[in-house]
């Protein structure tokens, strides 16, 4: 490791894990070759991160016996059968159970790569190596991987750890503006849970942060990962805290589904989402209208929209809502704000207040 390097772990027993940050790191050897358990190492990519980064990784994996999966790039293609075509590469190079997957790129290849990870023989070793803003805060960390089907975002998948996490920041230049601001939207949503001193650090960095600087960008996706790793430690599975991750997620994956896969991108989704969670927590009387007000401040200077596209059906949100996984017993569990950096899990409401909220948007 660079001295420049951070280092911050996951506790998790004993599948804790460090994730690596800093500057050039997707090119060093020795930024992986702690976690990979045999020479055999699949490295699962999409197009546009294979024309960008594949070939830095392999002269970093040198000595390794290499394979790759390229995937088509999107949302849409984070489905089953990508998952199916990963693992037929897999038992194809006759891959051992000693093998390591690297998912290389942003959260679509990271959850689909993580899954079959998962999968092959009942669970091999996972290196996340995130490539845009939002997998490097949040979707690398946590150990969460699936594949979204018609009726539902993330609908099938499993817990898997990875063995370890790399975060190069140098990849984030290449990352197009409304990607970046998509990755800025789970970056305020740790503001808003349990961090209201980072929403002040947000508001005086915002110009700095939206024009990629290192040094903004370092302590910022330190700060991310360092509250996600201890939501983590906390409640890895999701049976309390873990759950309030899901901020804005319930209505945002209702969007993202009703909209298309892949038209409203998920952290523009997440983005509606925190501002209706922020709505519907003011109308409530838990919120104060000026913090909800404050809060599609700070969403619209990262860039990020604040309502659903014209012609959503609000009709089709509400059924896909009624859908999630936080609906528990057939109560819809929502993640609320009693304040900025005081989220919470609430399901005493009516259901015409979501209703509300939702036709209102
Ligand atoms: P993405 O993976 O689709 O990447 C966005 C786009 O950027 C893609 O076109 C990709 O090819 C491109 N790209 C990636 N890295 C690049 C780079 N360095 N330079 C140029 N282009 C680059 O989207 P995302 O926003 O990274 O991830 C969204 C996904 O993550 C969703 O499917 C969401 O459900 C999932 N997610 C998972 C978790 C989790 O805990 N597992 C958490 C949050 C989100
Ligand atoms: N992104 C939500 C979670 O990791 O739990």
């Amino acid at each position: 490791m660079n001295r420049t390097d951070t280092v911050i772990k996951v506790e998790l027993g004993a599948r804790s894990y460090p994730i690596l940050l800093g500057s050039g790191l997707i090119s060093r050897g020795d930024s992986y070759a702690p976690f990979i358990r045999s020479t055999q190492v699949m490295v699962v990519t999409n197009e546009t991160v294979a024309a960008l980064y594949l070939r830095k990784v392999k002269s970093a994996l040198k000595g390794y016996e290499i394979d790759t999966a390229v995937l088509p790039d999107g949302e849409r293609h984070k489905t089953l059968a990508s998952v199916t075509g990963i693992l037929d590469r897999l038992l194809q190079q006759r891959f051992h159970r000693d093998c390591t997957v690297l998912a290389l790129g942003g959260g679509v290849i990271g959850d689909m790569g993580g899954f079959a990870a998962a999968c092959y023989q009942r669970g091999v070793a996972l290196i996340q190596v995130p490539t845009t803003l939002l997998s490097q805060v949040d979707s690398s960390v946590g150990g969460k991987t699936g594949v979204n089907h018609p009726l539902g975002k993330n609908m099938i998948g499993a817990f898997h750890q990875p063995s370890g996490v790399v975060i190069d920041i140098d990849t984030l230049t290449t990352l197009p503006g409304r990607e970046f601001s998509a990755g800025m939207a789970e970056v305020i949503k740790y503001a808003l849970i349990d961090d209201r001193e980072f929403f002040h650090w947000l508001w005086e960095n915002m110009d700095d942060l939206m024009a990629r600087d290192r040094t903004a960008l370092c302590s910022c996706i330190a700060r991310c990962c360092r509250n996600k790793a201890r939501l983590i430690a906390q409640d890895e599975r999701e049976y309390g805290r873990r759950a309030l991750l899901n901020l804005g997620h319930t209505f945002g994956h209702a969007i993202e589904a009703a909209a298309g896969y892949g038209n409203v991108l998920h952290g523009e989704a997440v983005a509606i989402g925190m501002s209706m969670a922020a709505d519907m927590s003011s109308h409530l009387g838990l919120l104060t209208e000026g913090d909800a007000r404050r809060i599609r401040s700070l969403l619209r200077a990262a860039g990020l929209p604040v309502s659903p596209p014209q012609g959503l059906s609000r009709r089709q949100v509400m059924a896909l809502m009624q859908q999630d996984k936080k609906v528990h017993q057939g109560v819809l569990r929502l993640v609320l704000l009693q304040g900025i950096g005081e989220a919470c899990l609430d399901s005493g409401f009516e259901p015409g207040v979501v209703e509300q909220v939702v036709a209102c948007a």
